[in-house]
């Protein structure tokens, strides 16, 4: 069955420490999380919160995975790059986030959410909703991000070819006081993941 659940969300089985999870709740719906990766393109949230979002599954825990690409596929098809698009953006993935938290699940969201006080209305969002927010800042440097450079994105931008680039051409506020703070430079996603899950329940995370 938890094959089945992370084939639906597109993801594969984690090796080595894997099944670390909250089993699943019970019938009475306690709200959940809302995780929220920020940080700059090429960071590694993306790679982080899926590997959370796996071991999440694969320990019996039900997931919700917000991730960049996918919803500006689908939720948030059709807006850019501009200060206003990236708002709307942020505050629709916060909104779906709080909703599932609401009922129970854990949503994992892995946008750049580049404003804080976008990612405070997100934490808002969670809190009307009775949900718990965690902020994890992805703060794998700019030198770093642009070394690896795996969209080809920052050379790009660099060359003056995409305006409002993060962190080249628009601003990314840093945040003040985030739960945890990540450098993934060097570092295996795998243990980056297991910080976070220790976060989100002190029983979960294991190295
Ligand atoms: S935001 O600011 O939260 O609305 O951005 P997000 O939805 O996470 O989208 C970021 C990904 O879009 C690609 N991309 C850009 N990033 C930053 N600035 C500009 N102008 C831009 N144009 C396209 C980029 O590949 C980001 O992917 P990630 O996964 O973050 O590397």
């Amino acid at each position: 069955r938890r094959a089945a659940l992370l084939a639906t969300l597109g993801l594969v089985p984690t090796t080595g420490s894997g099944g670390a999870g909250r089993p699943a709740e019970g019938g009475d719906h306690p709200a959940g999380v809302v995780l929220l990766l920020t940080g700059l393109s090429g960071s590694g949230k993306s790679t982080i919160a899926r590997t959370v979002a796996t071991r999440l599954v694969e320990g019996g825990t039900p997931v919700t995975l917000l991730d960049g690409d996918v919803v500006r596929r689908h939720l948030t098809a059709g807006l850019g790059f501009s200060p206003e698009d990236r708002r709307t953006n942020v505050r629709r993935i916060g909104w779906v986030a709080a909703e599932v938290a609401h009922h129970g699940g854990i949503a994992v969201c892995s946008p750049i959410a580049p404003e804080d006080a976008v990612r405070r209305d997100v934490a808002a969002m969670a809190a009307d909703r009775g949900a718990r927010f965690v902020l994890v800042h992805v703060a794998t440097p700019l030198e770093e991000c642009e070394r690896r450079d795996r969209k080809g994105l920052y050379a790009r931008a660099r060359r003056g070819e995409i305006p409002d680039f993060t962190g080249i051409s628009a601003p990314y506020d840093v945040p003040d006081e985030p739960d945890l703070r990540i450098d993934t430079t060097g570092r295996d996603v795998g243990a980056c993941a297991d910080e976070v899950l220790a976060l989100l329940d002190p029983e979960v995370g294991r190295a």
